[in-house]
């Protein structure tokens, strides 16, 4: 079959209508034609060279990473701002995210502004921002929960799977701009030296950017060396400890108070607490809230456990009073000797603490 090939002539577009052509310039290869024609004319009219085009379009990519950092930025932001057990929980990856959200704004902002020198950190700080936000998951057992109810927690949050969504799009931003970023850089130009797109340049920006965040991470694992964490905001902490009681027991049945909790581990590391109620029944429930892990702490005015984290309420008796949690806490199953000791036998209904 014969095709008819039609050849525009060079400038053709730009000088004016197509009226010489079969099809007057109608049809859709000619208006693919012009379009292209006008995204590589200069303001002036005159046709961009290739290299000015291959300029033009890196800058857009440049441009748009820009926009993605500093909107990953505050969606960082977002996530320090409104989920406490960040702070409470996981001090170190908090601080991490602090180094990220800098990061991203910082390298944001000159990817904005053109600088070429920003383009491969920007693209490792998204990559390496992705790897750290997902090996979060696999941090769930420092914190007492599985890495499948951790999971299911991180990607329930929208600003977390939108922080990952950002951080992605950079590298597929980065991935679509090779060729023009490759085509810069093998120009010994100022502007290809500055860009130094090249393995060792790769190498030394992740280098730099892991370095970076490391740091911050290691001066918010600091914090982190002390007894196990202990809510605050506003709560009462009035538990006591066990006093007078023998070898193994949590406390004697005779020096409870009705009411008034008292802390203990169990199994060993996890908090718990016993409170003897107004029938003179026990109860000890684990201290570890059943939404994200946070431990509880007891509000001696209004008589619950409260969770600094994301403020869930329960009972002494370790049920839901207020969510988010939904689920009891934990009980604690009890033995009383004959001389009054009481102590802790197993775990009736382990919740998402592992306890
Ligand atoms: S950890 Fe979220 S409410 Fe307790």
């Amino acid at each position: 079959m014969d095709v008819l090939e039609i050849k525009t002539p060079p400038g053709f577009f730009e000088m004016g209508s197509p009226k010489n052509l079969p099809c007057g310039g109608n049809c859709g290869d000619c208006a693919k034609a012009a379009r292209r024609a006008t995204d590589r004319a200069q303001p002036g009219g005159a046709p961009l060279s290739g290299k000015q085009s291959v300029h033009r379009g890196f800058r857009r990519f440049q441009f748009l990473t820009g926009i993605l950092l500093v909107l990953s930025s505050g969606v960082g932001t977002y996530l320090l701002a409104t989920d406490a057990s960040l702070w409470l929980l996981a001090f170190s990856h908090a601080v991490g995210l602090m180094t990220i959200v800098a990061l991203d704004l910082v390298l944001g902002l000159y990817s904005l502004a053109s600088s070429k020198s920003a383009y491969l950190p920007s693209i490792a700080a998204a990559f390496l921002g992705f790897i750290l936000q997902m090996g979060d998951v696999f941090t769930a057992p420092q914190y007492n929960m599985t890495i499948s109810y951790f999971a299911h927690y991180l990607f329930g949050l929208w600003a977390f799977d939108l922080l990952l969504g950002l951080q992605l799009a950079v590298l597929i931003v980065g991935v679509i701009a090779r060729p023009h970023a490759l085509y810069l850089a093998k120009r010994r130009t100022r502007r290809g030296k500055e860009l130094d797109y090249s393995k060792r340049g790769l190498l030394k920006a992740m280098g730099g950017i892991a370095g970076l965040i490391g740091i911050g991470v290691l001066l918010g694992s600091l914090k982190l060396t002390g007894p196990v964490q202990q809510g605050s905001q506003g709560s009462q902490s009035s538990a006591t400890t066990a006093t007078g009681a023998g070898a193994g027991s949590i406390a004697k049945v005779n020096n409870l108070q009705v009411g008034t909790p008292v802390l203990f581990e169990y199994p060993s590391g996890y908090p718990s607490a016993l409170v003897k109620n107004q029938d003179g029944s026990l109860t000890a429930v684990s201290m570890l809230c059943t939404h994200v892990c946070c431990q509880l702490s007891y509000d001696a005015v209004s008589k619950v456990y409260y969770c600094p984290c994301h403020q869930s309420v329960f009972s002494l008796t370790g049920k839901v009073v207020r969510g988010p949690a939904t689920t009891d806490l934990p009980t604690i199953l009890l033995r009383v000797d004959g001389s009054g000791n009481v102590f802790p036998t197993g775990v009736s209904n382990p919740g998402p603490c592992q306890v």
